[in-house]
């Protein structure tokens, strides 16, 4: 109940008697896993009691256990019909709570709205699309592309290669994290994340990151990334590239610096030169893979379907960047100039990630 105790005890456990606390933690859980991880459970209980114990052995918080966040679950639980009572976020997240409470957000979406308890992840082990699904159980993505399309050309393009936390949080520190995708269809643009069971049984190894990082060492390289678009864009897969920050925030706002394009379309040293190919691992999360610093921007072979003007090897296409991106020339010249100068008019295109 109390945060100083609760923390205390949390870190005095794993410090001194790390293995204890843990096994204790994974034996309560598995006791009470005996209901709550069952599908039998799922299909009786008409309450959100199923809990998936495959993504929930995948969270830092499997290893505080069930009991640190449900305490007094009473001997006789559940035929006692005692409801256990369940800890708040800000008992031991004080930073993150003291950070939220100061937006105007706070009084729109609690903290469970966006994260479920027994699913936690840190961003480095999600894709920005389940990233961005978060916002969209409130904002619905089609009425948010239209909204922003008032001043950002080509907005449905923007915002499927942003998170929204990008534009407005504080969040910082950005890289380019690439999801492998599959054409739903024979024909047309309608792409979707693979999954961890598609890409499993393409991988020879059974290893998915091999798909890629053909020769497993942690690293993909230009010459792996052309290999990947030779062979297998052919087999309607695709790389999709979204810019996401290493750091999150939880300080929604509207920031007035991300009105102006060259906060993302700028060539030289500022130019995102970091990314990450995230592949799903099995368990409802992505694990990344560096990618050799500045390949993300050899847009002939590295990474076809992803172009930040600006920001690429070839110096023509950066000087075009440059002018379109260069101040106000955006607003100014509208929508028509953009799908002129760019070189695929995406506007029609079925993104679906
Ligand atoms: C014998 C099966 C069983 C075991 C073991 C069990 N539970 Fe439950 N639990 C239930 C049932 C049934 C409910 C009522 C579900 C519903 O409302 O649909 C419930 C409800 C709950 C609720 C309240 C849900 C609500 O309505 O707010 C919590 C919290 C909970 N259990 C936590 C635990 C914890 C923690 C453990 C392990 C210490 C545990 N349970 C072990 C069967 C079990
Ligand atoms: C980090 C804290 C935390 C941990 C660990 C945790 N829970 Fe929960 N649990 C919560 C919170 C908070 C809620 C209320 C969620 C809400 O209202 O949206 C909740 C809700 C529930 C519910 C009710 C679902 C509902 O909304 O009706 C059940 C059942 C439950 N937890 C069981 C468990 C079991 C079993 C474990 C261990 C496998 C566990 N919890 C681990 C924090 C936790
Ligand atoms: C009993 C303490 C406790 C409670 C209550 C608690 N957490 Fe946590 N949570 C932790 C610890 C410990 C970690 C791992 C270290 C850290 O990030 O501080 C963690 C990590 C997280 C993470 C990052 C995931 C990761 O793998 O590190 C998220 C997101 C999160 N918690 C959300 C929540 C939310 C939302 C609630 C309320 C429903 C909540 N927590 C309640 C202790 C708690
Ligand atoms: C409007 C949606 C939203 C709300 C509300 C929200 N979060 Fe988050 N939070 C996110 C997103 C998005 C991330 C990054 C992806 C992830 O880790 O889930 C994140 C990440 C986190 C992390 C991991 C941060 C890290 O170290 O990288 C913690 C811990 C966390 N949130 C706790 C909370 C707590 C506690 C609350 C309530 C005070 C809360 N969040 C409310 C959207 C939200
Ligand atoms: C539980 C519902 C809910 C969720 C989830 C949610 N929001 Fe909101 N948000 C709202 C509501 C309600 C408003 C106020 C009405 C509006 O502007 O649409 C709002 C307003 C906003 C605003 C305008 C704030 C301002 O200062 O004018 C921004 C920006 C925003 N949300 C971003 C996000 C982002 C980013 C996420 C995902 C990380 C998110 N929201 C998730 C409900 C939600
Ligand atoms: C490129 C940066 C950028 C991205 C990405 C972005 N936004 Fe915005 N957003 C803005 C700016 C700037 C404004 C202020 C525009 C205005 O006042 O007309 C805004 C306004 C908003 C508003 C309030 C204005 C309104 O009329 O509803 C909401 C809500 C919002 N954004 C949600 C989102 C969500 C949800 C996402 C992700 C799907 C997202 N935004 C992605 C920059 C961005
Ligand atoms: C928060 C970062 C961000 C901001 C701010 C931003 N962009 Fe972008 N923009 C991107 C990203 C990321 C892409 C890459 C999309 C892709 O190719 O997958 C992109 C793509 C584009 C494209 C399409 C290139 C193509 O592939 O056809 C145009 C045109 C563009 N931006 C213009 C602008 C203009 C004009 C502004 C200012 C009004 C702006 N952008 C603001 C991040 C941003």
């Amino acid at each position: 109940m109390n945060l100083c105790i609760r923390i205390t005890w949390f870190f005095l456990t794993v410090f001194i008697f790390a293995t204890d606390a843990v096994t204790a933690a994974t034996a309560q859980n598995i006791k009470c896993m005996g209901c709550h991880g069952q599908t039998e459970f799922l299909k009786a209980s008409t309450s959100r009691a199923y809990i998936d114990p495959v993504k929930f052995d995948s969270t830092t918080h499997s290893i505080i256990g069930c009991v640190s966040c449900h305490d007094k679950v009473s001997p006789a639980h559940p035929i006692d019909g005692y409801i256990p009572p369940k800890a708040t976020c800000r008992e031991c997240h004080t930073p993150v709570f003291d950070e939220y409470a100061k937006n105007l957000h706070a009084s729109k979406a609690e903290c469970n709205d966006c994260h479920d308890p027994h699913e936690v992840k840190l961003p480095e082990f999600m894709s920005g699309y389940d990233i961005n699904s978060k916002c969209a159980k409130c904002h619905d993505s089609r009425k948010t592309v239209q909204k922003h399309s008032n001043w950002l050309p080509q907005a449905e393009l923007h915002i499927d290669s942003l998170l929204c936390i990008t534009c407005h949080t504080g969040s910082k520190n950005y890289v380019i994290i690439m999801t492998i995708e599959t054409r739903q269809q024979e024909k047309g643009n309608n792409f979707k994340t693979a999954t961890y069971q598609e890409l499993s049984e393409l991988a020879a190894s059974g290893e998915v990151s091999t798909l890629i990082d053909t020769n497993a060492d942690n690293l993909v390289s230009l010459t792996e990334l052309r290999e990947f678009n030779r062979n297998l864009r052919g087999r309607n897969m695709r790389l999709w590239g979204m810019m996401t920050p290493e750091v999150v925030t939880h300080s929604y706002s509207i920031l007035e610096n991300r009105w102006d394009c060259s906060f993302c379309h700028a060539s030289g040293p500022k130019a995102m030169q970091k990314s990450f190919v995230a592949f799903p691992d099995g368990k409802g999360g992505y694990s990344r893979v560096a990618v050799e610093k500045g390949a993300i921007l050899d847009i002939l072979y590295g990474t076809p379907d992803f172009y930040m003007l600006g920001t690429t090897r070839s110096t023509p296409l950066n000087i075009i960047g440059g002018l379109i991106v260069a101040a106000g020339l955006s607003v100014a010249l509208g929508h028509g100039f953009f799908r002129f100068i760019t070189r695929r008019n995406r506007e029609e295109s079925d993104h679906e990630a």
